[in-house]
């Protein structure tokens, strides 16, 4: 985790406390007002749970050292990071997870989550800040933070999918150490390997990695692994 700073105007990064019950309502609300290819999804969801049972609660419930925040000076919440380490093991536990979606609905997005990029990237991500955050840098700061998180747990590679239409977000992570690795019809799948944890010259030694990880990746993907897009599969955000 960055040091926190106190420079006026500087967004800061803090690890989520599931013990305060608005760092969970500010996420849920970020989620909701970026979660139509990064606009706000508040008008497409009467019940918002549709959106945050899907995307926050579960990450918030079931990984909650892998959630970051970024604040304004003054301690509102502007931004988070939400991640799981094994993606495997987090759609399984989505599945069983209760909650306002139903059995089948989770085993749907559950079962969407098990693309074959989590062989080689098995972690996954969600980062969104308000528009008012935007462009400050809390987002490469969000994404340095869960790397840096799940660095030592021997996590090899981190992967996410992006709504096509979210033009800001294909443009975001490629400068943040994602490499593309395959468009679908409903999401671009971006990957990262996370290397060794050596100080100082991550970035230069991760962007090597990349296309040496990524195109082995890509060509171990046989045509015939990749399922087809779920009618009314949202991709993450
Ligand atoms: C996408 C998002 C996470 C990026 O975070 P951010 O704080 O705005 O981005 P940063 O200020 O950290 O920018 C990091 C780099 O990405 C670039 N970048 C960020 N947003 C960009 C955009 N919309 N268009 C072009 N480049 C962009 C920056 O120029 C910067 O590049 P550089 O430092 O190499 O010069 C954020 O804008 C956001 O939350 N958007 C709405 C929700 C969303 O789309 N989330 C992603 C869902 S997959």
């Amino acid at each position: 985790v960055p040091e926190p700073t106190d420079a006026p105007g500087r967004l800061r990064i803090r690890p989520y406390d599931p013990q305060r019950a608005a760092d969970r309502a500010a996420v849920l609300e970020i989620c909701l007002k970026t979660g139509d290819a990064g606009a706000d999804a508040s008008a497409g969801y009467p019940d918002p749970r549709e959106l945050t049972e899907r995307y926050a609660s579960p990450y918030l419930d079931l990984a909650p050292e892998l959630a970051f925040l970024s604040e304004e000076p003054g301690g509102d919440v502007v931004g988070y990071v939400l991640g799981a380490s094994d993606t495997r093991t987090f759609a399984r536990r989505f599945a069983e997870r209760e909650s306002s979606l139903g059995a089948a609905a989770r085993a749907e997005h559950s079962a969407a989550m098990l693309i074959p990029e989590i062989a080689a990237f098995p972690a996954h991500l969600h980062v969104d800040l308000l528009p008012e955050a935007q462009g400050r840098g809390g987002g490469r700061m969000l994404v340095e933070t869960l790397v840096d998180a799940l660095r030592p747990r021997g996590v090899p590679g981190v992967h996410l999918v992006v709504d096509p239409r979210n033009t800001g977000a294909l443009a975001f992570y490629p400068r943040v150490g994602f490499a593309e690795s395959r468009r679908t019809r409903d999401g671009v799948v971006f990957v990262r390997p996370l290397g060794q944890n050596r100080i100082g010259q991550a970035r230069t030694s991760d962007e090597g990695d990349i296309s040496a990880i990524s195109s082995r990746a890509s060509s171990e993907i046989a045509p015939t692994t990749l399922s087809p897009p779920t009618q009314g599969q949202r991709s993450n955000q």
